[in-house]
C-alpha cells in the first residue's frame, strides 16, 4: 500500500495529538489504543504529513514537529515527535480567532502563502480542517482550496460543509470525496450519550429529559465561550443524540464552560431522567472524564484511512459510512453500531460508500 499525504488546517491540540500519536504507533508497533489496527490495508504509521497551516506566531515557520507543542496547545505529550520536514505556512486569518482567542494568540507576521498552490506542490492527497468553532469563512475557504487542489477533504470541525448538499456536490462534480462534520471522539460524550439514549429507547424505557454539560481549560473551550461561534457545534451535538431517539424530549447539550486548569482534560456531565415499567422513575447521573484531543486522534487516523480508500478508489462525493461512523454531524445520522458496520463494509470494499 501507498502512504496518506495529510495536509494539515489548524495546528492546535487536536493535530497535536494526530501527529503525535502517527509517530506513537509507527514507533511501538503496538494496537493498544487503536479501533482498527488496519482499515483497508493502511495503518495509523501510513499516514505521512505533507503540510500545514496556522496563523499564530508561535506556529508559522516551524517544523510541523516542534509546532504542535508550541502554546497555547496544552494536550499531553505522550510521543517525541522528530522534525518532520514540513514547515507551518501562514493562512488567511479570516474569521478563524474569535474574541477570546485574541487574547491569547499573537498573528504570525509572515506572508501568506497561495494555500492552493502549497496543497498542490505538497501533492497531499487529503486536507484535515481543525479550524477553531466558528470559523464558518476560513473552514469554507480550506473546502475551495482543497476542491481547486483537487485532493479530499475531512472537515474534522462543525461548519457543516460534507453535511451540506451544496458542498456534496461540488466534491462530486470534481471527483472528490469529502468526509464529516465535527469529529466524534472515540469514547467521548457524544458516542457515550447517543448510546445510552439509544439503549434506553430499545428496552422500552420513556426518557423525559436529558442534558449534556462539558467543561475545559483548552483554546476550543475557550474559544466557546463566546456564544454566536457556538451555534453550529450545538447544533452537531445535539443531533447526533436526539436521532437516537423516535420521539422528541427535551435535550440540552453543549460547551458550558471554560476551567484554565483543566487544560486538555475534558470533563461530561450527563443526566438523564426517564420512566420505564409501570411508570417507575429511572435515572443516570453520569460523568466522563478524558483527555480531549487523543480522543479526536483515533477517529481521525480512522476518516483519513477511509478516505484514502475512496479515492484509492475513485469514489466520490460525501462518504456516508465514513462520516457515520467518524462524525457527529454526518450526511446520514446513524446508532453507532449500524455505522461502524457500515464501516467495516466500505473498509472491505462490500459497500461503495
Ligand atoms: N475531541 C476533540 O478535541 C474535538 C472533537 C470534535 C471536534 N473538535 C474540533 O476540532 C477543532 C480543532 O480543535 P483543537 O482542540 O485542535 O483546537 P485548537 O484551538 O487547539 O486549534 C485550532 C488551531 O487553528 C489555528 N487557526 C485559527 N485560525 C486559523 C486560520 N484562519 N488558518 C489556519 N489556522 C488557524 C489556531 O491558531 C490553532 O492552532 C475545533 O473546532 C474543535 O471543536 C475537537
Amino acid at each position: 500500500m501507498g502512504r496518506i499525504r495529510v495536509a494539515i488546517a489548524g495546528v492546535g491540540n487536536c493535530a497535536s495529538a494526530l501527529v503525535q500519536g502517527v509517530y506513537y504507533y509507527r514507533e511501538k508497533g503496538d494496537p493498544v489504543g487503536l479501533a482498527h489496527p488496519i482499515v483497508g490495508g493502511y495503518g495509523p504509521g501510513d499516514i505521512e504529513f505533507v503540510a500545514a497551516f496556522d496563523i499564530n506566531k508561535r506556529k508559522v515557520g516551524r517544523d510541523l514537529g516542534e509546532a504542535i507543542f508550541e502554546k497555547p496547545n496544552n494536550t499531553i505529550r505522550f510521543q517525541d515527535v522528530p522534525k518532520t520536514g514540513v514547515t507551518v505556512k501562514k493562512g488567511p486569518v479570516l474569521d478563524g480567532v474569535g474574541r477570546y482567542l485574541k487574547e491569547v494568540i499573537e498573528f504570525s507576521d509572515e506572508r501568506e502563502v497561495d494555500v492552493v498552490e502549497e496543497l498542490k506542490s505538497s501533492k497531499a492527497d487529503i486536507l484535515v480542517n481543525y479550524l477553531p468553532v466558528g470559523s464558518e469563512n476560513g473552514s469554507r475557504f480550506y473546502a475551495k482550496s482543497a476542491l481547486e487542489a483537487g485532493i479530499a477533504f475531512v472537515n474534522a470541525m462543525p461548519t457543516f460543509i460534507a453535511s451540506s448538499a451544496e458542498w456534496q456536490t461540488r466534491f462530486a462534480e470534481k471527483g472528490l470525496p469529502i468526509a464529516g462534520d465535527d469529529v466524534m471522539s472515540q469514547l467521548g460524550a457524544t458516542v457515550l450519550h447517543k448510546t445510552l439514549i439509544k439503549l434506553l429507547v430499545d428496552r422500552g424505557v420513556k426518557v423525559d429529559e436529558s442534558y449534556q454539560l462539558n467543561i475545559g481549560g483548552d483554546t476550543d473551550f475557550l474559544n466557546m465561550l463566546e456564544q454566536q461561534r457556538l451555534a453550529s457545534k450545538r447544533e452537531s451535538k445535539t443531533s447526533a443524540v436526539r436521532a437516537m431517539s423516535p420521539y422528541e424530549m427535551p435535550l440540552r447539550i453543549g460547551p458550558s464552560d471554560y476551567v484554565p486548569f483543566l487544560e486538555n482534560e475534558k470533563i461530561c456531565y450527563i443526566w438523564i431522567k426517564g420512566r420505564y415499567f409501570g411508570g417507575a422513575p429511572l435515572t443516570i447521573d453520569l460523568k466522563l472524564s478524558v483527555i480531549d484531543s487523543p480522543n479526536s486522534a483515533g477517529v481521525i487516523i480512522d476518516a483519513l484511512r477511509g478516505v484514502k480508500i475512496a479515492l484509492d478508489r475513485g469514489v466520490s462525493g460525501p462518504l456516508i459510512s465514513v462520516s457515520a461512523y467518524c462524525f457527529k454531524h454526518p450526511p446520514v445520522q446513524m446508532p453507532y453500531e449500524e455505522a461502524k458496520q457500515r464501516f467495516l463494509e466500505f473498509a472491505r470494499g462490500e459497500r461503495e460508500r
